[in-house]
């Protein structure tokens, strides 16, 4: 969270699995369309923690299933958490150049390919998971529009939107739930239609997953405050520059750390209730309150 405090150590191995198979898919039917291509590749494979499909490997762990088997639904969301960076880093919106350690998208290939290349990486992802994602047809389906809701009005997008809107009404902790915390949550929850689990025993999972996406966005807020630009591989003072409504802007530095720190608690406590070999997914909580980048 910052350079005082140690970051807890990340399932790189999982990290590893993602990358590969994200690396391995391809979306250009046609050579005509190959620049499309490179440009959706450019921003998928530039790096990138990973966050959102490690935590869909790891929930798959803790039910007692090989973290391969749910491959393509992750690699759906970080695809489509990858589309929401390329969107958000647009002249339009928060006109950012440099993402992932590298120019962005629209710096690279230009504004016109990089909007083109972020609705092909939404399309491509839902694609993805409803042709490759092995499990009963109704709780495939079932996930994936646990994750387009993630992504849709009620969550990313409309998290996006009061963030563009900037009205100061609107409550901060609800803007986080709504632009990072519900595809967050979703990397776990999605896991669990996919199994086709049920209240009760989803409940301590569901509650420890929406808390971590508060987290997350609380961290990114600080980070963009304290981070150092080339770890993180974007820049920092965006949120000032544009004046964001964040939790630093709102609260300070110090009573954020704060509440990161509280949420991440609550998060813990949470998925102590949880049934299962969880140890992964505390692993990761833990990152996401200490992770430098
Ligand atoms: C950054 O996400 C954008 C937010 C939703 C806060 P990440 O911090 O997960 O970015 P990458 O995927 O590691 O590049
Ligand atoms: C973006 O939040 C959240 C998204 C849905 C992409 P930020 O605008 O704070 O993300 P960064 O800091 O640019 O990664
Ligand atoms: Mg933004
Ligand atoms: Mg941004
Ligand atoms: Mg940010």
């Amino acid at each position: 969270m910052s350079a005082r405090v140690e970051a807890s150590p990340y399932p790189i191995e999982l990290q590893d699995r993602v990358d590969a198979y994200l690396a391995g898919l391809r979306f250009a039917p046609e050579p005509a369309a190959a620049r499309l291509e490179e440009a959706m590749r450019y921003s998928l494979l530039a790096g990138g923690k990973r966050i959102r499909p490690v935590l869909s490997l790891a929930t798959a762990h803790a039910l007692g299933r090989s973290p391969d088997d749910v491959l393509p639904l992750a690699g759906t969301i970080e695809m489509i958490h990858t589309y929401s960076l390329i969107h958000d880093d647009l002249p339009a919106m928060d006109d950012d150049n440099l993402r992932r350690g590298k120019p962005t998208c629209h710096v690279a290939f230009g504004e016109d390919v990089a909007i083109l290349a972020g609705d092909g990486l939404f399309a491509e992802a839902l694609r993805l998971s409803l042709t490759d994602q092995a499990g009963e047809p109704e709780h495939v389906l079932a996930a994936v529009r646990e994750v387009v809701t993630a992504a849709g009005v009620g969550g990313m997008v409309g998290g996006q939107f009061l963030d563009v809107a900037g009205d100061r009404s609107v409550d901060v902790r609800h803007l986080h739930e709504l632009k990072t915390g519900a595809l967050v949550a979703a990397s776990v929850g999605a896991v669990l239609s996919l199994e086709g689990l049920r209240p009760p025993a989803t409940i301590p999972y569901r509650r420890f997953a929406a808390e971590l996406g508060v987290v997350f966005q609380i961290v990114d807020d600080i980070l963009d405050v304290t981070g150092d630009e080339a770890e993180l591989g974007k820049p920092r003072g965006t949120d000032e520059r544009h004046g964001k409504a964040t939790y630093v802007s709102v609260f300070g530095l110090e009573r954020a750390r704060e509440l990161a720190r509280y949420s991440h608690g609550k998060a813990r406590e949470a998925l102590a209730q949880a049934e299962g070999d969880t140890a992964l997914l505390g692993q990761i909580a833990d990152y996401i309150l200490t992770r430098p980048t």
